[in-house]
């Protein structure tokens, strides 16, 4: 039955992380997988989560499975961070969500959901995006299709080709957008763009979906979620796969969620009634832990502003390296401009690099970026700062 089988090619992120931790050079920079790095090179568990753990360790009393859809309490904190504490929304019964094990678990909800009960056949993705993003879709059995997003020249949206693509998309399909901080680029749509392309999506008819993997990354929790609460007050139906991976610090835990609106009440709890058979016949029910922590800081105000304040800290630092990186480049004497890069948000940057180079910088100098010359801001230091830039335009020379 085996032995017709081919190997598959290595993740191109996570792939990565076996030739790093393989690699004995002492100075090796992992740019790579989007992981958060303190200036120790470290990711840390957050002060927030490890109290909540102390807390509900003492606490906790059963291993009793949760229900399909999880934590009910992590649920409802959940959709009140998506669309904010007082959102009017939330008293409509148009929202559901359901617990997953982390964004790409709430993808795949999602995906399995569209490609099993809705007539949804296609799904459109920006060019470039998380590579991911297609095999989820794929696996599911709908077809991916790209639309345009990012100008190389200028290392900026491409609105006006987006918003072409966007407009020839037909009701019936679904079109993925990420929330904030897009991963590749770090480049997302004003506010201004947000609602021209929920424009579109009401004229059209197609089916937004949004990937929110890095609320908080951005600007801050309000701001990150514009493009999210947009659609949400203007598009009757929508599905949102959001991640507690990186602004939680709870990679490992998997803890993540599949919201859905729908024109009513009604519909909604429909529909997520067969989104609840897609989980029960994938994994049954979440697992509990990082649903728990998430849930006790989030819906303690104390804890929350903790976490609050944690967060901050992760954004602003990847902020400085950000300007850090562009005015080491200058001084080592890159001969390109990279400015660009301290305008954008999140952890990646799209940095222009060809993959020959990306291939040189892993192989002569220790210096692990994504093929697609991605570099995460978050594996940089004050330490490796210079030694990255050093590399960096030398490689470019
Ligand atoms: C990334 O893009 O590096 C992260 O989202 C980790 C992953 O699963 O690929």
């Amino acid at each position: 039955m085996f032995e017709g089988l081919t190997a598959a090619a290595a993740d191109p992120i996570l792939g990565l992380a076996d030739i790093y931790n393989a690699d004995e050079r002492t100075h090796k920079i992992n740019l790579s997988v989007g992981i958060y790095k303190d200036e120790n090179m470290l990711t840390p568990i957050l002060n927030c989560v490890k109290k909540a753990e102390t807390f509900l360790l003492e606490r906790e009393q059963t291993k009793s499975y949760l229900p399909i859809d999880g934590l009910a309490t992590f649920n409802s904190a959940t959709q009140k961070l998506l669309f904010g504490e007082d959102s009017p929304l939330l008293q409509t019964g148009r929202v559901k969500t359901a617990q997953a094990p982390g964004g790409t678990g709430a993808l795949r909800i999602m995906a399995d959901f569209l490609a099993r009960r809705t007539k949804v056949r296609r799904i459109w993705v920006s060019n470039p995006t998380w590579p991911n993003h297609q095999s989820v879709f794929q696996t599911a059995g709908l077809e991916v299709r790209e639309y345009r997003y990012y100008n190389p020249h200028t290392h900026e949206l491409d609105f006006a080709t987006l918003l072409e693509d966007l407009s020839q998309i037909s009701a019936g399909d679904a079109v993925l957008f990420h929330g904030c901080c897009h991963n590749p680029t770090g480049i997302d749509p004003t506010a201004e763009q947000w609602q021209a392309i929920s424009d579109v999506a009401a004229k059209n008819g197609w089916l937004p979906v949004f990937d929110l993997a890095y609320q908080g990354f951005g600007k801050n929790l309000d701001d990150d979620a514009f493009g999210v609460r947009f659609f949400a007050e203007h598009q009757p139906e929508l599905l949102i796969a959001s991640s507690y991976s990186k602004n939680f610090g709870l990679y490992n835990e998997r803890v993540g969620a599949l919201t859905l609106i729908a024109q009513n009440d009604d519909i909604a709890t429909k529909a997520f009634s067969q989104i609840k058979t897609m989980i029960r016949a994938n994994y049954s029910n979440p697992p509990s832990h990082g649903a728990k922590i998430v849930a006790y800081i989030l819906n303690d105000p104390e804890m929350k502003n903790e976490w609050i304040d944690e967060l901050t800290t992760m954004r602003q630092r990847i902020h400085r390296m950000r300007q850090l990186f562009v005015k080491t480049l200058q001084e080592k004497g890159a001969r390109q401009d990279f400015s660009f890069i301290a305008k954008q948000n999140g952890m990646f940057s799209f940095s222009g690099l060809t993959e020959s180079q990306v291939l040189t910088l892993r192989d002569d100098y220790g210096i692990y970026t994504v093929n697609s010359g991605r570099i995460n801001v978050a594996g940089m230091t004050l330490d490796n700062m210079s030694l990255l830039c050093e590399s960096i335009v030398k490689v470019l020379a």
